[in-house]
């Protein structure tokens, strides 16, 4: 008796958002990207990616903050199954995402999405990819990408996709305040540029205040070393986003700063309680489109269900 072929069934990956806790924002580079040094936080915010064997490539969204992402070949979880196929001569699969973290906002949501495309197929089709190959990939899909791919806290220097661990205790809490509509990364960067055009930017360095905070874990140290240089930027896009993280700040926060490009806004909360007091407060201003309540640093990319058939 011949028993049925081992068919391998779809693979699930949570992925986590992110915030940047330190976003310093270097010169221009030639290849139009600048130089960075970030501090990234993963946070218990998530997508849920499933990818399964399929007769064509396809890309489908859910979930209640699913509106604006593209179902047609920019999207870059797709993108990122076709570089992996391409690599290692895979075959079509569909792609599922259920949405958690918000769109265009600044939490690096399409990074997550494509970061755990690649860790979904490396299982999927049994590749046995090791870090490297993992990351050298995720950097071609975008500069937050290989981060996604491997959560904690860390520092990200080049254009934000060279990766060190950084050491942390504890777990710090984060309510978002999500903004109406979205900032374009591209646009935030070049209002940045235009904004400080004519003065001195200095190569980025992390500030070891912040390094020796993080080891702390008290949110009373960090609060204060929360910075962005991109956050200028986004307020003058989107002048809004000053008045909540002005009402952020009288509300309770311990610190608050526009995430990445925006218009996702962090603020950083003592614990649970604090962080329930804050999110209703924000909601009872009307100042923002929604709020959720996360902690950080968590886990990247990893795999939640594999079924084997
Ligand atoms: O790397 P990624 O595709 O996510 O970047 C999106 C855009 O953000 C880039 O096209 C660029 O305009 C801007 N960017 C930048 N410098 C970086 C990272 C991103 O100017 N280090």
């Amino acid at each position: 008796m011949t028993s049925a072929p081992i068919v391998p069934g779809p693979v699930t990956v949570r992925v986590p958002a992110k915030v940047n806790l330190e976003l310093l924002v270097g010169p221009r580079r030639d290849d139009g990207y600048h130089s960075l040094s970030s501090v990234y936080q993963a946070l218990s915010l998530y997508d849920d990616v499933t990818v399964g064997e399929a007769d064509e490539w396809g890309v489908s969204v859910s979930g209640t903050l699913a509106e604006g992402v593209p179902t047609d070949d920019d999207n870059i979880a797709l993108r990122a199954a076709r570089l992996v196929a391409d690599r290692y001569d895979g075959e079509p699969v569909h792609v599922s995402i259920r949405k958690g973290i918000p769109v265009a906002g600044g939490m690096a949501g399409g990074s997550a999405d494509a970061a755990a495309t690649l860790v979904a197929l490396d299982h999927l089709w049994d590749l046995g990819l090791d870090r490297e190959e993992l990351e050298e990939m995720a950097a071609e899909l975008g500069s937050d990408v290989p981060f996604l791919v491997a959560g904690g806290t860390a520092m990200g220097s080049g254009r934000g996709e060279m990766l060190a661990p950084v050491l942390t205790r504890g777990t710090f809490h984060w309510v978002l305040a999500l903004a109406e509509g979205g900032l374009s990364t591209p646009a935030v960067y070049a209002e940045c540029d235009r904004l400080r055009e004519g003065t001195d930017v200095p190569e980025p360095v992390a500030t070891p205040a912040l390094m020796a905070a993080l080891r702390t874990g008290d949110p009373h140290e960090l609060a204060p070393q929360l910075v962005n240089d991109l956050q200028d930027a986004a307020i003058s896009l989107r002048p809004d986003l000053g008045e909540v993280l002005s009402d952020g700040m009288e509300f309770g926060a311990l610190g608050g700063v526009v995430s990445g490009s925006g218009p996702t806004i962090a603020f950083l909360v003592e614990g649970t309680e604090a962080g329930i007091d804050l999110a209703v407060a924000l909601t009872a201003s009307g100042a923002v489109r929604d709020v959720r309540r996360a902690s950080g640093p968590v886990h990247g990319a990893h795999v939640i269900h594999h079924r084997v058939d």
